[in-house]
């Protein structure tokens, strides 16, 4: 009797120690940007708990039995690498995922695609090469640089996988893989589209992903970009608003199948 109190006492210290090494919960915090860029994932939430950050905005809720936080980073990269800290600081997250709209590069893309971002750039990180006064400016002699620290992320490779898996039940448009350009730049230039295209193979930019990437890498959190088309200049498809945010709900609903997958793997 005695020694059965004992067992399930140190059993039961030993449980409460271990606890934090074994049932670390999982937790995916879902990004975007603009409000239209999060509003159809936060209706989908279970229950949502709004936490508000230094002035950026967290919904907590679950999507099934995975916890999730949908996070609204506000526009460019400063503002996307502080919600990513926060976001990290306060809620632990297992996986990032960044999502929302983003322009075409080349011509053969369409507003709806998705593009999967296998690689993220920082499209700012560029060297400029001298030209004397008068020379004008020619972006085709830049380069992106790295000499000062890396400036090119990953989405993780089995996010990116099951991403793939799921495109079959995307509807919006096709679904490609590959490198986003990210910076605070909305570029109009065929021929600044057309040279970056081709120097590192972009199919689009956006102004968020390269920032989360860089935070989320120094965290080693998993991370996955996934984008849709929303306007595309070499394709003469320009931004409209009403469509951009049709466009924007339907990736956020293919996010959503992403992460209740999440929590069968
Ligand atoms: N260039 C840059 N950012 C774009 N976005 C959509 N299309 C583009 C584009 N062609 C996204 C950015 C930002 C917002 C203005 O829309 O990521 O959040």
């Amino acid at each position: 009797m005695y020694l059965g109190k004992v067992i399930a006492l140190v059993l039961g210290l030993w449980l409460t120690a271990a606890a934090p090494a074994w049932a670390q919960e999982s937790c995916v915090l879902i990004q975007g940007a603009m409000d239209m860029e999060v509003r159809t994932l936060v209706e989908q939430l279970e229950e949502p708990q709004t936490v508000v950050l230094a002035g950026w905005t967290y919904w907590q809720g679950h999507i099934g039995s995975q916890k999730v936080v949908v996070s609204q980073t506000k526009v460019g990269t400063t503002n996307a690498a502080a919600a990513t800290l926060l976001g990290i600081q306060r809620f632990s997250p297992t996986v990032i995922v960044n999502q929302g709209t983003a322009g075409g590069y080349p011509a053969w893309l369409h507003k709806g695609d998705l593009i999967i971002g296998e690689t993220i750039t920082n499209a700012g990180a560029v060297n400029v090469a001298r030209r004397e006064a008068g020379q004008g400016i020619e972006v085709r002699e830049w380069t992106v640089r790295d000499e000062f620290g890396p400036v090119r992320w990953q989405s993780d490779a089995r996010l990116v996988r099951l991403a793939e898996v799921l495109s079959k039940d995307y509807t919006q448009g096709r679904v490609h893989k590959g490198t986003i350009f990210s910076s605070d730049r909305w570029s109009r230039e065929l021929d600044y589209i057309a040279y970056w295209q081709k120097k590192e193979n972009a199919l689009g930019e956006e102004m968020e992903a390269a920032a989360s990437a860089q935070i989320a890498a120094a965290y080693q959190i998993p991370y996955l970009c996934v984008r849709v088309v929303s306007n595309n200049e070499a394709a003469r498809e320009p931004w409209e608003p009403v469509e951009a945010e049709r466009l924007a709900s339907g990736c956020q609903e293919y996010i959503f199948k992403l992460v209740a997958a999440l929590q069968n793997r």
